[in-house]
């Protein structure tokens, strides 16, 4: 904390001038070829705390990251005013052909519970839509007893047709989507069927999953999901870096509609709002900050 404040207090010529003067621990910053962000690290010292701590995983060729506090597998850390997209469920029900090549440890039965509750995680609400895949369907985020969130599909004239809009998000027909209220923590998907009247209808594949809206606004077949283990999903992160830590002139924090409830005095961010003001460069959640 108080390398922190030090280096937030020089001088922009002074702090350039010290990181060229020490060694960056670039080995604590890797796994293969994914560059891991602070607060997010791989060693004591190198991460904010527990939650954001990672592993490693070299038994593949290619090393992939995990975050043990959530269970969660990384895909991609983005840029750092973006989230951390993780390996999201799908959940589907009926004949999925492709399911059915897949390894044993993934079946249709296996859990698509994902539960953040407690942790400085959440379901990007900015980034994310629910979507359900098939006809007459109805596709549920999470269920409890007050709560029913989710969208229902139509099946259209022609079979498997999906409208789109402009967004790249389908419509009604065969395929829905929608949006996501902020600081949900528990996805617990399911999908049904509407209505048994048509044979066709109970033994369709469908699908349910919560991914990054942006991979599904360019998404060509969404039966291709059919085929994968997961979908990308944006998770938003919130973490207690005090807003007077940051240097006003190298950094500018807004306030996140991912947080549900945004108070302008919280001493809290989270991952979309603080970024580097034009002509600097760096993480602006790192001690050393942008320059
Ligand atoms: C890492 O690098 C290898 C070899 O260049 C490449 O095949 C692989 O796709 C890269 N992985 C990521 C996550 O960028
Ligand atoms: C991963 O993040 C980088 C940096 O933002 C971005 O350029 C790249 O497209 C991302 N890769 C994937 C597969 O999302
Ligand atoms: C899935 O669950 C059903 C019913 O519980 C069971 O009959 C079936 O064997 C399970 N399939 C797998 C792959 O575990
Ligand atoms: C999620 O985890 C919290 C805390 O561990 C627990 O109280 C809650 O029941 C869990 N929710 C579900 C749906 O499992
Ligand atoms: C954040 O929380 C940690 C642990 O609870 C505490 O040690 C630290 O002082 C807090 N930092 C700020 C800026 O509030
Ligand atoms: C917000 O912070 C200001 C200055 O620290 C304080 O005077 C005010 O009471 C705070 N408001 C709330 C709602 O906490």
């Amino acid at each position: 904390m108080t390398v922190k404040l030090v280096i937030t207090a020089l001088s922009l010529m002074f702090t350039l001038l010290l990181l060229e003067n020490i060694p960056q621990a670039k080995a604590h910053l890797d796994c293969g070829n994914i560059s891991i962000p602070y607060p997010f690290g791989l060693a004591p010292g190198c991460y904010k705390d527990d939650w954001f701590k990672n592993e490693c995983n070299k038994i593949t060729n290619t090393p992939t990251v995990f975050i043990p506090s959530i269970k969660a597998e990384v895909l991609n850390f983005s840029d750092y005013k973006e989230s951390v997209t993780v390996k999201g469920p799908i959940k589907s029900s009926g004949n999925c052909p492709a399911w059915k090549r897949r390894s044993s440890t993934s079946s249709s039965n296996s859990s698509t519970l994902v539960n953040l509750t407690g942790s400085p995680f959440m379901f990007s609400s900015v980034s994310n839509r629910f979507i359900a895949v098939g006809c007459n369907t109805l596709g549920t985020i999470t269920e409890d007893a007050t709560l029913l969130i989710g969208c229902r599909s139509t099946c259209g004239k022609e079979r498997g047709a999906i409208e789109w809009d402009d967004a790249g998000f389908c419509q009604a027909q065969n395929c829905c989507t929608t949006s996501v209220q902020a600081g949900l923590q528990v996805l617990n998907p399911s999908v049904q069927s509407l209505h048994k009247g048509r044979e066709d209808d109970e033994d369709e594949c469908k699908l349910a999953f919560l991914a990054d809206g942006e991979w599904f606004g360019v998404l060509e077949d969404v039966r291709k999901v059919e085929g994968m283990e997961y979908v990308p999903l944006k998770l938003a992160w919130v973490s207690n870096f005090s807003r007077d830590t940051f240097d006003q002139e190298t950094v500018s924090c807004g306030y996140s509609s991912d947080l549900m409830n945004p108070s302008p005095n919280t001493s809290v961010v989270t991952a979309t709002e603080c970024a580097c003001n034009p002509n600097y460069q760096g993480n602006p959640y790192d001690p050393q900050g942008c320059t």
